[in-house]
């Protein structure tokens, strides 16, 4: 069994493994890198690293259209239910859940998390994703680099999905030293390229991760999708 990773663009991603679609931050609306429309993603599930609006997204238009459950943390999940969700359930960092789809645990991550309208989004998170079928993805979510990367390294990752945009995240020299930390198999960046306050060129950030590690890069496009 496989797992599939396809980037719609910025952060927005669907996960699929064992038959389940994870959406994870579903910004299209305003998302000039969306490479689809909120209205055609599949999602089982909809996973929220923080409360900014380039994460949040269109989660209620496509919870209420699909049905999914949103997971996200208690303060978020709390502005989300006000919103007119049901199902949803909260999390917080270091606390991990049993789903159909696998285990999933949040985990630090340094930015903020207000949500759209001003109310407080808690702390945001990252997720570390062991799916039933074994496999280990670490999704950083905002952040910057931090030392206890290397704690999520040791649970041995066979991919780590990171920023690499800069300015309001890690920039590409501090997301090769979060590989260097991490040590996945596989690596993809994303949080770039969106606007041009984040621009950046992938290609030699790959070239160098790749010389100077084990690890390797997959470039995608909005649209495109890896399967690992
Ligand atoms: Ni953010
Ligand atoms: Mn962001």
């Amino acid at each position: 069994m496989s797992l599939k990773i396809t980037l719609y663009g910025h952060s927005a991603l669907d996960v699929e493994t064992g038959g389940k679609h994870l959406l994870v931050d579903p910004f299209f609306s305003g998302n000039p890198a969306a490479s689809v429309g909120s209205d055609r993603v599949p999602a089982d599930y909809i996973l929220v690293s923080h409360g900014h609006y380039d994460h949040i997204g269109d989660t209620i238009e496509i919870a209420k259209r699909t049905g999914a459950e949103v997971i996200s943390n208690f303060e978020i999940i709390g502005w989300l239910e006000k919103q007119g969700l049901k199902k949803t359930h909260p999390q917080h960092i270091g606390g991990g859940h049993n789903y159909p789809f696998g285990y999933l645990k949040l985990t630090l991550a340094l930015h903020g998390s207000q949500l759209p309208d001003g109310s407080d989004g808690g702390n945001p998170a990252g997720f570390l994703l062991t799916t039933t079928e074994g496999k280990k993805v670490y999704m950083a979510g905002d952040t910057g680099l931090f030392g206890d990367m290397r704690l999520i390294g040791e649970e041995g990752l066979d991919l780590a999905i990171i920023p690499i945009g800069d300015n309001y995240t890690m920039g590409p020299a501090d997301a090769l030293r979060a590989v260097k930390m991490l040590m996945p198999k596989h690596v993809i960046p994303i949080h770039y390229n969106t606007w041009e306050l984040i621009a950046q060129d992938p290609v030699p950030w790959a070239l160098q991760v790749e010389v100077e590690t084990g690890t390797q890069v997959h470039l995608l496009k909005p649209g495109e999708s890896v399967t690992i």
